[in-house]
């Protein structure tokens, strides 16, 4: 089968013929139809994550996927050959990874897709979807809440800010000026220009007051400790990249913590019923093939993509 893949750490992904992946015990077998992109995949490939992560080479690129079951290992009970299914392929340990014709993931990380949207904007939800939502219950964002969010314009960015502006709470969204109406669209009450100035400064002058969560995607530790500056006495300030220092946040009467994801079966399910019924707007910026997918991870590293690339299988 083709997939992209790196056969040691701090290589350039590429595409090669691999074989084809044999479902074990307990495990989904995937013909994928799409991948979703995120910056999870190329911090994996470059070795990023150091001895937390023990792969297998070649290394398939890829978490998100979405497509038809092929086939099951004994003991799965929730999926038969023929479900559309999406959800998180990577299993390092086991050599990957979505970004293939054919992947295997453990029964727990699928869920059913979504019947009414492709499988192209099914593949961009697992992991921004489930961080986004996870956010929300985290740093628990409600109604009457004021919430920063940088970093908002990307794939965890555009669903917090749907499911935050949801539950009631008024975001305050990071977007360059062309991106300004669209973050509006998707529930903003306002938009700070992050490549205008300081955006802790112009979050104080709007708002003296400041706000009650910050959830913070870009900043590294000394960003991260102005930004908090925002934050009212008592409120949440969340990195999702490390930058986070609980001893700091503590002394200036915050709580404050690193995110780590704790995806499951069951949020993949609240999020296919969003796209049902028609409550999550999925923006697939770019879709490529997997020709295309080593250049468009190369693209995610400047953190510049604009929505969810997807990769079409
Ligand atoms: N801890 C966890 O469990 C967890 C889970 C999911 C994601 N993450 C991390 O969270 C980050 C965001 O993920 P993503 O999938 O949303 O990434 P993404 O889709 O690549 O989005 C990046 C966005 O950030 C914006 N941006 C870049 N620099 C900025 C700055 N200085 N100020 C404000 N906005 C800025 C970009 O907009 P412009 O190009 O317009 O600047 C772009 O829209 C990544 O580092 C990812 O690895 C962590």
């Amino acid at each position: 089968m083709r997939a992209v893949a790196v056969n040691a750490f701090g290589e350039e992904p590429q595409l090669m013929e691999l074989p084809e992946p044999e479902p074990g015990p307990g495990e989904v077998l995937v013909r994928l139809a799409a991948a979703g992109l995120n910056p999870v995949d190329w911090k994996l490939a470059d070795g990023l994550f150091g001895d937390a992560v023990k792969a297998s080479f070649p290394l398939v690129m890829g978490s998100d996927g979405a497509g038809e079951v092929v086939a099951v290992g004994s003991g799965v009970r929730r999926f038969t050959a023929g479900d559309p299914v999406f959800g998180q392929f990577q299993r390092p340990e086991r050599g990957g990874g979505s970004y293939a014709e054919f992947a295997v993931a453990e029964e727990a990380a699928l869920a059913p897709a979504a019947r009414s949207v492709t499988y192209a904007t099914s593949a961009a939800v697992p992991t921004a979807g489930m961080t986004a939502y996870n956010l929300v219950e985290e740093a628990r964002i409600s109604e009457g809440r004021r919430v920063l969010i940088t970093g908002a314009t990307g794939g965890v960015g555009t669903f917090l800010t749907q499911l935050a502006a949801g539950r009631g709470a008024e975001v305050i969204a990071t977007a360059r000026p062309a991106k300004a109406e669209l973050m509006r669209t998707l529930g903003a009450a306002a938009t700070v220009d992050h490549t205008a100035g300081p955006v802790a400064e112009q979050v104080l002058a709007a708002h003296p007051d400041g706000v009650d969560v910050l959830i913070d995607m870009t900043s590294d530790a000394e960003g991260f400790i102005e930004l908090s500056r925002t934050v009212r006495d008592g409120g949440v300030a969340v990195s999702l990249i490390g930058s986070a220092d609980a001893d700091v946040l503590t002394e200036q009467n915050l709580r404050g913590f690193n995110f780590v994801n704790r995806p499951s079966p069951q949020l993949l399910e609240i999020l296919a019923g969003y796209l049902d019924a028609g409550r999550l707007t999925v923006l697939v910026g770019r879709e490529v093939s997997l020709e295309e997918a080593p250049e468009a991870l190369g693209a995610s590293r400047t953190g510049r993509a604009q929505g969810k690339t997807v990769v079409a299988i």
